[in-house]
């Protein structure tokens, strides 16, 4: 087996793992503690994700560098291999027993996104692509919608988690947008919303100031769907997630425009 797909099975059996704990725990009463704001919340369900997939890289890929969102990876300069890793996308919903969230790994091989896997252990339904391989759903090739208007386009996004205090709350193109489109979802996942618009359920998706961890796996499987990813700009995204849009590459622009860059 290459080293490549050595990784793409590690990756997928461990948010197959991860998966499981929030399944058996979900909608059990939770330990629930707060981050960066009042609105941004952890429980001991991120951090036992976390642990479980951090401590088995540790032994079977110790010479990688681990990006995890509750911070518990080494996320060393040297390594060649870089995995960026959501134990939990979804919090709040997950808090509040909303049955949208998964677990995102995304691993990167010298800079570049490389394998990504998302799993969603409600509805089990396994995301996944690696470069130039194309991207799949429980094993079936996805591909993203043909729409090609964004008055007919179905558009998701979010808002971080200092909407309460920060001016740049995304309210003002969420507006402009619910204008435009047919319709507009805010479901609480960004990496299954990037999951979406690779699966063509969703035509386009945008956010700001997300984090690697949100968007490396989603990305990558965007792109291999046949998706477009890019900052508000139009240039390629940098994988830090601050500018996040993603698409099924006809409507794009068209979005693109909205921002008024
Ligand atoms: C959040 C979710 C949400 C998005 C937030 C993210 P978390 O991730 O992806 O959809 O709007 O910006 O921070 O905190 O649940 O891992
Ligand atoms: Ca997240
Ligand atoms: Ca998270």
């Amino acid at each position: 087996m290459t080293d490549v797909a050595a990784v793409r099975e590690l990756a997928e059996r461990l948010a197959r793992q991860a998966g499981a704990i929030q399944r058996d725990r979900y909608e059990t009463t939770l330990d629930v503690r707060t981050k960066s704001a009042a609105i941004d919340l952890v429980t001991e369900v991120d951090d036992a994700c976390e642990a479980l997939i951090v401590d088995t890289l540790a032994v079977e890929r110790p010479d990688d560098a681990i990006l995890a969102e509750e911070g518990s990876g080494d996320d060393r300069a040297d390594a060649a291999w870089r995995w960026v890793i959501d134990p939990l996308d979804g919090t709040v919903n997950y808090a509040h027993g909303y049955p949208r969230f998964c677990v995102s790994i995304g691993v990167q091989l010298d800079g570049t996104g490389t394998v990504g896997v998302v799993y969603d252990p409600l509805l089990d339904e396994l995301f996944a692509a690696t470069r130039g391989e194309g991207a799949t759903c429980n094993g079936r090739p996805i591909r993203v919608s043909e729409e090609r208007e964004l008055s007919r386009a179905l558009l998701a996004t979010g808002f971080a988690y200092d909407v309460h205090q920060s001016d740049e709350d995304n309210l003002d193109h969420f507006a402009r947008f619910a204008k435009r489109a047919r319709g507009l979802r805010r479901d609480g996942s960004a990496a299954l919303d990037l999951c979406y618009v690779a699966a063509g359920r969703v035509d386009g998706f945008w956010e700001l100031k997300l984090h690697p961890w949100d968007v490396v796996a989603g990305n990558l499987i965007v792109d291999e769907a046949g998706g477009r990813t890019s900052d508000l700009s139009g240039r390629p995204p940098t994988g830090d997630g601050r500018e996040t849009v993603a698409s099924n590459g006809h409507v794009h622009d068209a979005m693109l425009e909205m921002f008024g860059r």
